[in-house]
C-alpha cells in the first residue's frame, strides 16, 4: 500500500545539476517529488531517479501555471516550490546582445516570479514552502558575468521583499546561494562575444579560464539537496543560507567584513583581472 507522502514538492530545472539532485535526494526520502525540464523526452530517468518530469519552460506563464494546476490536480496540495532552472550568460556587457541579456533575466529572474506566482495562491492558504536558488554572484557582482549577477542580485530583493509580504502567511521563503556546486551549468553557459580582436579579450577570456577551473573543483550538487531537504523540516527559515565546503563559506563570511574596495581588487585576483587589459 502505498504511504501518505511528507510533502509534495515542484523542482523546475530538474532534468540536470542541483535541481536535479534536489529533486531525486527528496524523492528518495519519500516526498511526492515533480520535476520540470523543457524537454523531458530528451532525457533518460536514472535508475536512482523516482520523480516525474514535466515540461516547463519558466520564460511562458502559461507553461508554468500548467505544470503547478497539474501538480495540484494530482496531489490536491503543493507543500514546497525549488526554483532551480537558470542559465549562465557570459561575457563584456557591451558585445553581449540585449536580446542574450533579456533572455539571462528572463530566466533566472522572471523564471523564478512565475513560478512563485503560479504556486503562492495554494501556499498562501494551505501553507508551503519555497527556496530559490540564488548565488553569491547576485551578492558581490563578478566580472563578465554582470548579467547573471544582476538576475541573482534582483532575485535577492525579490526574496527579501516577499519573505515580508507574506509575514502573517502560512509561506516560507529562503534564498539558497551555492558555492562552487559542480553541474552542467557551465558546459551550457553561453559566452558572448570576446573575439580574438576584442578590447575584452584578455580580461574577459581569463575570467571565464578561472570560472571553469573552480567550477571543475566544485562540490556534489548532493550537498545543496540535504540543506534544502533539512529546512522542509526546519521550523523556521531565515533569509539566505550559503551552501558548499564549510572552509570556503568561512573565507566569504571573513570576506564580507572587509570594505568594498578591498573585497573588489579580491574578487579581480581571483577572476585574474589586469588594470593594463593586456597579456592574453
Ligand atoms: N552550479 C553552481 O555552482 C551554482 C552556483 C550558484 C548558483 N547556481 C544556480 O543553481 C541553479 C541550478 O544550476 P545548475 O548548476 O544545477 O545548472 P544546470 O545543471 O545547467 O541545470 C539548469 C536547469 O535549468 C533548466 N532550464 C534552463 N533554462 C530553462 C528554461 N528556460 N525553462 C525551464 N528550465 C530551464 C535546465 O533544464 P532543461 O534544459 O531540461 O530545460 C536544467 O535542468 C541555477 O539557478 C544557477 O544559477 C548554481
Amino acid at each position: 500500500m502505498r504511504q501518505t507522502p511528507r510533502s509534495v514538492v515542484l523542482v523546475s530545472g530538474a532534468s540536470s545539476g542541483i535541481g536535479n539532485a534536489c529533486a531525486t535526494y527528496l524523492s528518495k526520502k519519500g516526498h511526492a517529488v515533480y520535476g520540470t525540464s523543457r524537454d523531458p523526452g530528451a532525457r533518460a530517468r536514472r535508475a536512482d531517479e523516482f520523480f516525474e518530469l514535466l515540461t516547463v519552460e519558466v520564460r511562458d506563464d502559461e507553461s508554468v501555471r500548467s505544470a503547478v494546476d497539474e501538480v495540484l490536480s494530482r496531489e490536491k496540495r503543493l507543500d514546497v516550490l525549488v526554483c532551480s532552472a537558470g542559465i549562465g550568460v557570459a561575457g563584456a556587457v557591451e558585445e553581449t546582445a540585449l536580446e542574450d541579456g533579456l533572455r539571462q533575466i528572463d530566466v533566472n529572474f522572471m523564471g523564478v516570479v512565475r513560478m512563485v506566482r503560479a504556486a503562492l495562491p495554494w501556499m498562501r492558504v494551505h501553507g508551503g514552502s519555497i527556496f530559490v536558488l540564488g548565488s553569491l554572484a547576485g551578492r558581490y557582482g563578478v566580472p563578465f558575468q554582470a548579467y547573471y549577477s544582476a538576475s541573482k542580485r534582483a532575485l535577492q530583493g525579490f526574496v527579501e521583499s516577499l519573505r515580508m509580504e507574506l509575514v502573517g502567511f502560512p509561506v516560507r521563503v529562503a534564498l539558497i546561494e551555492p558555492v562552487h556546486i559542480r553541474t552542467g551549468f557551465y558546459a551550457a553557459r553561453m559566452v558572448c562575444g570576446l573575439a580574438e580582436d576584442s578590447p575584452y579579450a584578455a580580461n574577459g577570456r581569463r575570467a571565464i579560464r578561472s570560472m571553469e577551473e573552480s567550477e571543475q573543483l566544485g562540490s556534489d550538487p548532493v550537498l545543496v539537496a540535504r540543506k534544502i531537504s533539512r529546512l522542509v523540516r526546519a521550523r523556521h527559515l531565515r533569509a539566505r543560507y550559503s551552501v558548499g565546503p564549510w572552509l570556503v563559506r568561512f573565507g566569504l563570511a571573513l570576506r564580507q567584513l572587509l570594505p568594498y574596495c578591498i573585497l573588489e581588487r579580491l574578487i579581480m585576483a581571483h577572476y585574474s583581472i589586469d588594470a593594463r587589459n593586456g597579456d592574453r
